[in-house]
């Protein structure tokens, strides 16, 4: 909403009423989009094949028939929000899949259904009750951290089998498949490369498709030893439980996808110049890759920034993380003692990071 344009006082009130109420009720939109995919309504209407009414998707989803109208509100909001399309089927008003809904069909690589679990997860809302705590706290821990009393990253991946370590490991795996359609666009990055270790690689969805475009490429995704234990790799890609602020084995190129957002300078330091010394036996040659959120407020527009600017809350509340700045970047990366980089765009609101030794 603009503020600038010059309205009388009433109407630059009743804007600003609005927009206050606006931002205090926005998590009504996230919190109906976690109760349609618990719900199961994307799988419901993607399953009938054609839109359904609202009767139609009551009894599918098997509610209680008092609560047929509340599902057509539920329906209406979200359509509003660009979840649904309505249309008519014999006359009767029927909603649709949208391209945004259709990334929260199970089942599909690109899934997201578990990032809207896992992110909207009591455990991630119940620490921002206690942010006016944390703000008078000395201690550098995350608000998740001071709140809970165990780091994030704890948490998650306390044993292998652990059902917060699948969903979180899950909703990577759907962002890691959007890689696939930047892929063909930045494929000149990983040409003459012989191997690369995925740091931080989670569950090794980006090295997978690294290595179906190049499979000649030999891929080792590092993570912490829970969350690689029970996965097998193949002749070319292999997984290695371990820390990547003790070593990182050698290779022509690193890989740092969504990864130096999780952690301050300091730290991310550590990790990129572990990286740098896995690198040193291609000398020039080799190279660092990082996906990552490059912030620039002059040129993109409002709704990117402003997504970009939610992740750095996520990050910090989190794990003490950072979205950094295009500033940030340059000066992250020569700290760490690189000579030279390159950032270009990719999948929408992320950048791909070229670094040079
Ligand atoms: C945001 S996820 C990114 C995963 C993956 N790169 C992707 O984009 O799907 C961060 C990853 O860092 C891993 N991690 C955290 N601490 C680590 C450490 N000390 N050494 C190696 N991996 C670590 C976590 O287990 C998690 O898989």
């Amino acid at each position: 909403m603009d503020f600038k344009s010059n309205g009388s006082e009433e109407t630059q009130l009743y804007h600003a009423q609005i927009h206050l109420y606006k931002h205090v009720y926005s998590f009504i939109s996230s919190m109906a989009l976690k109760s349609a995919v618990e719900l199961g309504i994307v799988d419901a209407i993607h399953k009938h094949g054609k839109p359904m009414t609202v009767p139609e998707l009551a009894s599918s989803l098997k509610l209680h028939p008092s609560k047929v109208s509340v599902l057509y509100r539920f329906l209406r909001l979200l359509t509003h929000d660009g979840f649904f399309a309505k249309t008519t089927v014999k006359e009767e008003t029927a909603y649709a899949l949208t391209p945004p809904s259709k990334l929260l069909i199970n089942g599909e690589s690109t899934c997201f259904a578990p990032l809207v679990k896992g992110i909207l997860h009591p455990c991630s809302l119940d620490m921002w009750h206690s942010s006016k705590k944390w703000f008078s706290e000395e201690k550098d821990l995350a608000l998740y951290e001071s709140a809970m009393g165990e780091t994030f990253f704890n948490f998650l991946n306390k044993d292998s089998e652990s059902d917060k370590l699948g969903l979180f490991q899950g909703a990577m795996a759907a962002d890691s498949q959007m890689f696939k359609l930047a892929l063909k666009d930045c494929s000149h990055v990983f040409e003459g490369l012989e191997s690369l270790v995925d740091v931080a690689g989670g569950t090794g969805v980006v090295s997978k498709l690294i290595h179906e475009e190049f499979p000649h490429i030999k891929c080792t995704v590092l993570d912490q030893p829970q969350v690689v234990a029970n996965l097998s790799g193949t002749q070319n890609l292999n997984f290695v439980g371990g820390d990547m602020f003790k070593s990182i084995p050698p290779a022509d190129a690193v890989l740092l996808k969504w990864v130096l957002h999780d952690w301050d300078d300091e730290l991310s330091l550590r990790i990129l110049k572990n990286c740098k010394e896995a690198i040193s036996g291609k000398g020039k040659k080799g190279k660092i890759i990082i996906i990552d959120v490059s912030i620039d407020e002059t040129s993109d527009d409002h709704e990117l920034t402003e997504l970009q600017l939610h992740f750095d809350m996520v990050m910090m509340t989190l794990h003490n993380g950072k979205e950094r700045e295009k500033k940030e970047w340059k000066k992250l990366i020569y700290d760490a003692g690189f000579s030279s980089y390159k950032i270009t765009p990719i999948c929408g609101f992320k950048s791909l990071i070229e670094v040079y030794p």
